[in-house]
């Protein structure tokens, strides 16, 4: 198994506890405290990503097994960094503090499942969606109902029972299953916005392009599925 070197909480508190002793500066030392909660609370985000990125795995394996079909194709997952956490409190107007974030973000742990299929998409979330130990929290379906810029993907958040000595913490995940052709689109779309240098208007010239390119993603998609379904016969846990 692999082993990182963490940051221990406990030691840092211990440091934090000889700075107020020796007490130079009476405002720091509480907001470094939070910085020990902080620690805590990402690794209970940590723990809550791998758990739901485990079951995942094993539905993918239990497909190959029974179905001889991998429904899924690829996985990523990230824990939000500690800049983009903060960027988003400060943008929606929300305190810097742990409980904000447990209120408020819902995608510090997130999961992205690339599936081979669009009824791959749907066989794969209903099945962990109906999983007795964890709960789904919200539903965005953007296949569905795609934006208006051509993005598609079915957006869930789970909560996600985390065991620690302390028993149980219930922990939001955010998943996004989408397909190998949503996930080129997303993909690239995100690269061409996020360019540092561009101006916005320079992207606003190519929408109705970036749009034409969803819907022939959307096609050709639409077309290897009737190709699969002849072959392999109605998805395995159906469609939502
Ligand atoms: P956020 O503040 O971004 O979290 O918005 P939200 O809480 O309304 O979430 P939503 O479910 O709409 O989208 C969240 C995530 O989906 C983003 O962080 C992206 O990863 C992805 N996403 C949403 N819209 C787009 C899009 O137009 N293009 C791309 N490439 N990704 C998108
Ligand atoms: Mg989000």
């Amino acid at each position: 198994l692999d082993r990182q070197n963490r940051l221990s909480s406990a030691e840092l508190r211990m440091r934090l506890n000889q700075l107020v002793e020796h007490g130079e500066d009476d405002a720091a030392p509480k907001q470094l405290f939070e910085i020990a909660d902080f620690v805590n609370q990402m690794q209970i985000y940590e723990g809550a990503m791998y758990e739901i990125s485990t079951k995942l795995e094993i539905l993918d394996t239990e497909f190959q097994v029974r179905f001889a079909h991998d429904p899924i194709h690829h996985m990523e997952r990230r824990l939000k960094s500690v800049d983009s956490i903060m960027e988003k409190l400060e943008r929606h107007g929300l305190p810097l503090t742990i409980e904000s974030i447990r209120n408020n973000l819902f995608d510090v742990a997130g999961v992205r499942v690339i599936c081979n299929y669009r009824d791959d998409v749907y066989s794969v979330s209903n099945y962990l969606s109906a999983q007795s130990d964890i709960q789904v929290l919200r539903v965005k379906d953007y296949i569905k109902n795609p934006k208006q810029n051509g993005y598609r993907s079915l957006h869930v958040i789970y909560a996600v029972p985390v065991f620690l000595s302390s028993g149980a913490h219930y922990t939001p995940v955010e998943v996004q299953f989408r397909t190998i052709a949503m996930d080129y689109w997303a993909s690239l779309e995100h690269a061409l916005r996020y360019k540092s240098d561009i101006d916005d208007a320079k992207l606003n010239e190519h929408e109705q392009t970036l749009l034409d390119c969803a819907r022939s993603l959307q096609n050709v998609e639409t077309q290897m599925q009737t190709i699969h379904r002849d072959i392999n016969g109605a998805p395995q846990g159906g469609e939502a």
